[in-house]
């Protein structure tokens, strides 16, 4: 029976519930582990955030809980991240929008592209309901949406200057597994290619992928300028993150412990979301004075002539994403 018992225990998901009941049933028991992984560097909003998080809970926690951090897909990658959180093998991820395109399609909404016209907006519509609610769209999918956490706006990278979107057909880019970024490129006459975030610096230097889409944060900590001659400032796009846990492990966490981690993350999520644009100013500004790519800024007619080649995608994806939660959306620019 007790042979029994213990194989039934040795069930990580099991381990990890227990371990939490039991820090709060004893102070000399172990402390409660949070893993937190992530696909980025540590230098990125991201990075800078999982690692806030750990300072504040052992500054406040010490002894109670304990976090560890994985960056760089040390741990899970995007491929396999969001399984291992549903099985607690992890308990926080912070995963972009993309991540989630098949589980909550709602979500698809922050990938439209030319939607929100400026990071404000973005903080508006997710303070109101439609917002919320599609935190709370995880749910069914055994995951709590604990908060929202910025990058910046994405900027376009190729093996040739992309001035007008005629620049960049036949090209092939590599996008996160979202239908919406490959409606996105498929708009522009370009193709695209699903593939890991780990995977694209090497795909962007073997040349199997010409093009990408990212941040500055992310361009400069992968040191995507060594391998993309040309960047073009298009902002044509989001690159926003859900701060995720799994329910079974944070709702077993004593309710005292689990109040204090809600208002670190509350605070770590107001430092990441304030200091997101520094980051990525900086990131723009060191690759600029790095002189490996050539950074492309583009005109007013130009900027419109990639919105109006891309803007075609908000109806194909209305279906999917909502008609309310899309005008919604649009509403926040205002
Ligand atoms: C990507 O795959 O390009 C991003 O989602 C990576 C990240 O987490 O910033």
């Amino acid at each position: 029976m007790l042979k029994k018992l213990l194989a039934t225990c040795l069930c990580l998901g099991s381990l990890m519930t227990t371990s939490a009941v039991m820090a709060a049933d004893s102070d000399t028991a172990a402390p409660i582990i949070i893993r937190f992984s992530h696909v980025v560097a540590s230098e990125t909003p991201k990075g800078q955030g999982a690692l806030l998080f750990q300072k504040l809970v052992s500054e406040r926690l010490a002894g109670k809980v304990r976090v560890e951090v994985y960056p760089n897909s040390s741990l899970f990658g995007d491929a396999d991240e969001l399984k291992a959180l549903q099985d607690n093998q992890v308990q926080m991820l912070a995963p972009s929008m993309a991540k989630f395109s098949t589980l909550a399609p709602a979500l698809q909404v922050y990938d439209l592209p030319f939607l929100f016209d400026d990071q404000a907006a973005v903080e508006r519509f997710q303070r109101r309901p439609q917002g919320r609610a599609l935190l709370e769209s995880l749910r069914p999918h055994h995951m709590v949406g604990l908060a929202y956490w910025h990058n910046g706006m994405k900027e376009l990278s190729a093996i040739r200057p992309l001035r007008m979107p005629a620049d960049a057909q036949g090209l092939n880019f590599r996008i996160q597994p979202s239908e919406v970024l490959e409606a996105q490129f498929k708009a522009i006459n370009a193709s695209s290619t699903k593939l890991p975030f780990a995977q694209l610096r090497t795909a962007l230097q073997s040349g199997s992928v010409q093009g990408a889409e990212n941040p500055w944060s992310n361009i400069q900590s992968q040191k995507l300028d060594e391998v993309q001659p040309y960047i073009t400032e298009s902002n044509h796009g989001l690159l926003d993150y859900v701060l995720v846990t799994n329910p079974d492990f944070w709702y077993s966490i004593p309710h005292g412990v689990r109040s204090e981690l809600e208002a670190i993350v509350d605070e770590v999520t107001y430092a990441v979301n304030l200091e997101a644009n520094r980051i990525n100013a900086e990131a723009r500004q060191r690759i600029a004075s790095g002189g490996k790519t050539q950074i492309i800024s583009l005109s007013k007619s130009e900027h419109e002539a990639w919105r109006a080649a891309m803007q075609p995608v908000w109806k194909q994806y209305e279906g999917q994403i909502g008609k309310a939660v899309l005008e919604a959306a649009v509403r926040a620019n205002d």
